[in-house]
């Protein structure tokens, strides 16, 4: 699990938060068996904040950019109400044929619609009027999805960017991703137009809303 905190305080915080429950265990044991890309997973605490996020913020329509095996997918679906949905991006039609397999065994995955493509494409197709947007897909494209993303926000609506402190590479950026993230995340606490944190969860979440 890719964490900045201390490993032993990280497992003390997930074994005192809410449990995923047996379906995303299931999920993250299947994965973590076949390939090392199961670090894309973003875990629990992450995944129990989203969730947090959607029942806190009474949100109805979620976008989520990057699914991947549908992790954080399924935990902000149980938050959603029945007539609630989320869609989400992926290129990637294998991990999201698993993701298909693990949302079919629970209620909360029928509100969940897959859109397989590049993200960029599908966003230019979307209404406007999204509750919450998770973006957690490939770097190079976080400033475009930023800005799609607060023109697909509803007025009220938030925004959560992972992997905003990319292992602690920010500080000091050398390659491309870090010196995009960084550049990102310089520009959006300038960005007149929005309220940010830049939240020291796992791998760095940053938190915005429309002013
Ligand atoms: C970090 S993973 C997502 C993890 C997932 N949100 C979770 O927390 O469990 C990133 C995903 O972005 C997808 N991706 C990469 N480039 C993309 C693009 N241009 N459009 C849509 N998805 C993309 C990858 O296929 C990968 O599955």
């Amino acid at each position: 699990m890719l964490t900045l905190v201390p490993k032993e305080i990280e497992k003390y915080a997930v074994e005192n938060s809410q449990s995923h429950g047996k379906i995303l265990q299931d999920l993250v044991d299947e994965t973590s068996k076949k390939s090392d890309a199961a670090i894309m997973i973003s875990g629990p605490t992450v995944g129990n904040f989203l969730s947090m996020l959607v029942y806190l913020t009474n949100a109805k329509r979620v976008l989520e950019i990057g699914t991947f095996v549908g992790y954080s997918t399924l935990m902000m679906a149980k938050s959603l109400p029945f007539d609630g949905e989320i869609i989400t991006c992926d290129i990637d039609e294998n991990s999201t044929a698993v993701a298909k397999k693990y949302w079919d065994k629970d209620l909360s995955g029928k509100l969940i619609k897959l859109k397989l493509g590049k993200a960029l494409e599908t966003m230019e197709k979307l209404e406007p009027g999204f509750d919450l947007i998770f973006i957690d897909a490939d770097k190079k494209n976080y400033p475009q999805y930023y800005e799609k993303s607060l023109s697909l926000l509803s007025e009220k609506g938030i925004i959560i960017i992972d992997n905003v402190l990319w292992s602690g590479k920010v500080i000091n950026p050398t390659d491309e991703d870090s010196k995009i993230i960084d550049d990102l995340n310089k520009k959006i606490n300038s960005d007149i137009r929005v309220n940010n944190v830049l939240l020291t969860i796992r791998d760095g979440l940053m938190l915005i809303r429309k002013n």
